[in-house]
């Protein structure tokens, strides 16, 4: 048992979309979020400054003393992952991974999609692991790089985004039997995507898909949070605005929640 918070990180609002599936399939987890949108969006920055922003979340998140790690964006889990997980003691986890194995069950053409942030398309990681699990899956990607900021400026319900969604998945209409969205800000989108895609195509969640793998490390090295505790804190800070940030989280969540300004 570990009563300790599990760490999430995101260049903004994006990794809400991952907590909201932790609350709802693992209730008594507390969770300390960090959020950078002051600096986001990350995808169309360099390799090595994504590299470097991703260590300070990591280490703002240690600070916290968290049990795990949770890697809520895509284009980190595609930058920094790697070398993350290799110099903590703890557990992290990246989105890219759950997302890749849940494309290939759900693909019954082998005609899978791939939208994300333009390093996370540049890095081609998606095809990578795809077809090191199943080798004979066609993966085709798409760089939609209008996506994050329309998000993060709360206006994923207007008329702009459902523009900009209709206009950059033009080329994947009737392409692809499954979508990935690889990137956690896309689920905020879901509805517009789903309608310009067509209601037979399905839609993966990478962040809602590494809730799962959440839930299974937690059980096999014993870190679940005691049932015994009635009340879960909940944890938010962002780089910018957080009146702006509290009104995205309080929509998405359903419920009222405290963010506190940081300074990197
Ligand atoms: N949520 C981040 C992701 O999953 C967005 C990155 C960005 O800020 O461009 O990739």
């Amino acid at each position: 048992m570990d009563n300790r918070p599990i760490g999430f990180l995101d260049s903004g609002v994006g990794g809400l979309t991952v907590v909201r599936e932790l609350m709802r399939q693992l209730p008594h987890e507390e969770v300390v979020y960090i959020g950078d949108s002051a600096r986001a969006p990350y995808g169309p920055r360099p390799a090595e400054q994504i590299k470097d922003y991703t260590w300070q979340l990591v280490n703002f998140l240690l600070t916290k003393d968290v049990k795990m790690i949770v890697f809520a964006c895509n284009t980190a889990t595609a930058v920094a992952w790697e070398e993350v997980k290799a110099k903590l003691d703890i557990p992290v986890l990246g989105v890219i991974l759950p997302g890749a194995s849940a494309a290939i069950k759900s693909s019954s053409s082998g005609q899978i999609g791939v939208i994300g942030t333009p390093m996370t398309i540049a890095s081609d990681i998606y095809r990578e692991k795809i077809l090191a699990l199943s080798p004979n899956m066609s993966v085709k990607s798409l760089a939609c790089p209008k996506f994050v900021p329309i998000v993060e400026s709360n206006q994923h319900l207007s008329s702009v985004a459902k523009k900009a969604v209709y206009e950059s998945l033009a080329p994947f209409v009737g392409q692809v039997d499954t979508l990935v969205l690889g990137c956690t800000h896309y689920p905020l989108l879901r509805q517009i995507i789903q309608n310009v895609m067509g209601p037979k195509v399905k839609l993966i969640d990478s962040g809602a898909e590494c809730v799962r793998d959440i839930s299974v490390l937690l059980n096999y090295f014993q870190l679940n949070r005691s049932r015994e505790f009635s009340d879960t804190r909940y944890q938010f800070y962002t780089t910018a605005s957080s009146s702006s940030f509290k009104a995205i989280a309080e929509e998405w969540l359903s419920q009222s929640i405290q963010v506190e300004h940081v300074k990197l």
